[in-house]
C-alpha cells in the first residue's frame, strides 16, 4: 500500500502488513475536505471517531453523539476517501441494548459507506462483536481505556496495571478476537502490556497511549495536526495549524479592515 496506486486498504491489508511488520497507520477524520487531505497523504484507515462529538461538535465528551451524527460524518468521509478503509465508530448508547441493535446500528454506519465498525469493550463486548460479524460486518474492537465508559473507569486513566489488571486485558484481548475482531484498538495501555498482547494476539493491535510495540497507531488528526493548544501527553503535533488559520484569518479580517481586500486583481 505505500507509493502511489490508488488501491483500496481492504480488511485482508491488515493481517498482511502484521505479517510483514509494516506499522498501519490510522487517523480519525470527520468529514470529505480532511478524508481527501488524509487520503493523499496515504494514511491507511480513517477512523470516524465518535471523537467527532468533542473535537467538532463542541460537546464535552463522546457520550452525547448520536448515531445519527456518526452516520452523516462516515458519509462525508466515505465522499473523500480513495483508498483509505473506513471505520464508522458506533457512539454510546448504539450497541449496548441487544445484539439485534448493534446489528442495526452496524449497518447504518456501512450502508453510510464505513467498510468496518468499532465498538469499546473486550470480553464483555464479545457477544456482540461475534452477533455484527455473524451480520457480515467487520468490526474492529477497542479495548484499555474506553472513553465511553470514563465515568465508570475513574477518568482518562492508563489501563491494565499491574499483574491482575494485566491479565484481564489480556483475556479481553483474546475475547475480542476470539469473537470475530479484525483488529483491536489498544488506548493508554502500558507499553510493554501492548507488546505482549500484540505478539500474543493473530490480529493486529493499533495503539493509542500504548507504545512502539504495536502493529500500528492511531492519533485523534485535531492533536496530530496541532488544532488546538493541549495535546494528550502520549500525542504529538506534526504541525501547528490551529495556529496558522486562526494567523489567516487574523490576515483576512485585517485586510478587509485596511481595504487591501479584495483588490484590482479580485474584482470583476
Ligand atoms: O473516537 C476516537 O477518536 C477513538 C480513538 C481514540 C481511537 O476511538
Amino acid at each position: 500500500m505505500t507509493g502511489t496506486t490508488p488501491t483500496r486498504f481492504r480488511v485482508h491489508h491488515f493481517a498482511e502488513l502484521k505479517a510483514r511488520q509494516e506499522p498501519i497507520t490510522m487517523l480519525t477524520c470527520y468529514d470529505t475536505l480532511h478524508a481527501r487531505l488524509f487520503d493523499t497523504a496515504g494514511i491507511e484507515t480513517l477512523l470516524v471517531g465518535d471523537s467527532y462529538g468533542n473535537t467538532m461538535l463542541g460537546y464535552p465528551s463522546t457520550i452525547p453523539v448520536t448515531l445519527e451524527e456518526m452516520v452523516i460524518a462516515t458519509r462525508a468521509v466515505a465522499r473523500g476517501a480513495r483508498r483509505a478503509f473506513i471505520v464508522g465508530d458506533l457512539p454510546f448508547g448504539s450497541y449496548e441494548e441487544s445484539e439485534a441493535q448493534a446489528v442495526r446500528s452496524s449497518i447504518a454506519l456501512i450502508k453510510a459507506g464505513a467498510h468496518a465498525v468499532k465498538l469499546e469493550g473486550g470480553e464483555r463486548q464479545a457477544h456482540t462483536i461475534r452477533a455484527i460479524t455473524a451480520a457480515g460486518v467487520s468490526v474492529v474492537g477497542h479495548i484499555g481505556f474506553t472513553p465511553q465508559s470514563e465515568a465508570k473507569l475513574g477518568g482518562p486513566r492508563v489501563q491494565g496495571r499491574g499483574e491482575e489488571g494485566a491479565t484481564r486485558l489480556i483475556d479481553d484481548a483474546a475475547a475480542v478476537q476470539e469473537a470475530g475482531a479484525i483488529a483491536v484498538v489498544l488506548e493508554m495501555v502500558p507499553a510493554k502490556l501492548a507488546a505482549k498482547i500484540t505478539e500474543i494476539l493473530e490480529i493486529p493491535t493499533i495503539g493509542i497511549g500504548a507504545g512502539a510495540g504495536t502493529d500500528g497507531q492511531v492519533l485523534v488528526w485535531t492533536d496530530m495536526a496541532g488544532m488546538t493548544e493541549w495535546t494528550p501527553s502520549f500525542s504529538q503535533q506534526f504541525g501547528q495549524i490551529g495556529k496558522a488559520l486562526t494567523q489567516a484569518a487574523t490576515d483576512y479580517k485585517n485586510a478587509v479592515k485596511s481595504g487591501e481586500f479584495p483588490a484590482e486583481k479580485h474584482s470583476f
